[in-house]
């Protein structure tokens, strides 16, 4: 895995960030990107301070000009892209269907399933022609179970899964994978946000996951990491669920 082009959305923070430092590890050459110039820029220098090539890009995966630019760019940079790990996400505003708003929804899915399309659209035009790549997808339990108050949140994730499952079906002969991973709760700031960063909120996450304690973003990263290795050659269309038993309920 020494010299694989790495690229992550919404990198910046939480899994996306721990993913990036996961494949330093590895000794991989990454693309980090997200929204925020000065932090991204901030990001790719820690990662070359572990002795790895590492570049930002800024990209708001909504718009596609900058994803096509991101992708475009991470290949002239690296020659190649091997994996890309589509994590940009947000959770939008919760509460009960009766009170959503089409600028919520307009929200959450412009980034969460529009960002992961366009994500898609534009690193497969670069994988399918080699033949080569693996790609990624970071849904959530929420792909494949509802929460109350949830609802778009959950809806979102759901259509997570199905672009996984239909781009890995039309990958499939190329040799290149698209999987997904579904995180339960994971001590980010989105669950912070999720939980309005209250004890009672973190308790009530906890009493969900039967193994009765929250995740960490490395436990993610390393799930990541194995999808998209040579180690999963066999595995593609899946969602892997990193929950502590969550979805066996
Ligand atoms: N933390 C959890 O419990 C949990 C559980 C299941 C799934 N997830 C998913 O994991 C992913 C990462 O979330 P996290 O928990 O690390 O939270 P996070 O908020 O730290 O990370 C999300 C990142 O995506 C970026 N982002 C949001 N909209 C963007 C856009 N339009 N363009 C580019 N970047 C954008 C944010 O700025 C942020 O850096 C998300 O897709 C989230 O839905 C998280």
């Amino acid at each position: 895995m020494s010299s694989q082009v790495v690229l992550i959305t919404g990198a910046l923070t939480g899994i996306g960030r721990a993913t990036a430092f996961a494949y330093a590890h590895e000794k991989a050459q990454i693309v980090v990107s997200g929204r925020r110039r000065e932090a991204g820029l901030a990001l790719a220098a820690e990662l070359r301070d572990l002795g790895v090539e590492a570049e930002f890009i800024q990209a708001d995966v909504r718009h596609e000009d900058d994803v096509r630019a991101l992708v475009d760019q991470t290949v002239a940079r690296f020659e190649r892209l091997d994996v890309a790990v589509n994590n940009a996400g947000t959770e939008g505003t919760g509460g009960p269907i009766t009170g959503q708003t089409v600028e919520n929804y307009t929200a959450i899915f412009d980034t969460n399933v529009l960002g992961v399309l366009l994500s898609l659209k534009h690193q497969l035009r670069v994988m399918l022609p080699r033949g080569h790549g693996n790609i990624v997808n970071v849904s959530s339990v929420a792909g494949s179970v509802g929460f109350p108050n949830a609802s778009v949140y959950v809806a979102s994730k759901h259509a997570v899964e199905g672009l996984t499952r239909s781009a890995a079906l039309e990958a499939a002969k190329s040799g290149v994978r698209v999987n997904a991973i579904a995180p339960g709760p994971i001590v980010t700031d989105m669950l912070n946000r999720f939980t309005g960063g209250s004890e009672d909120g973190k308790t009530f996450m906890t009493s969900l996951v039967p193994t009765g304690r929250l995740g960490n973003v490395e436990e993610v990263a390393q799930a990541i990491l194995f999808l998209a290795s040579d180690k999963a050659p066999f595995i593609t269309g899946q969602s892997l669920a990193i929950d502590g038993g969550m979805l066996a309920g």
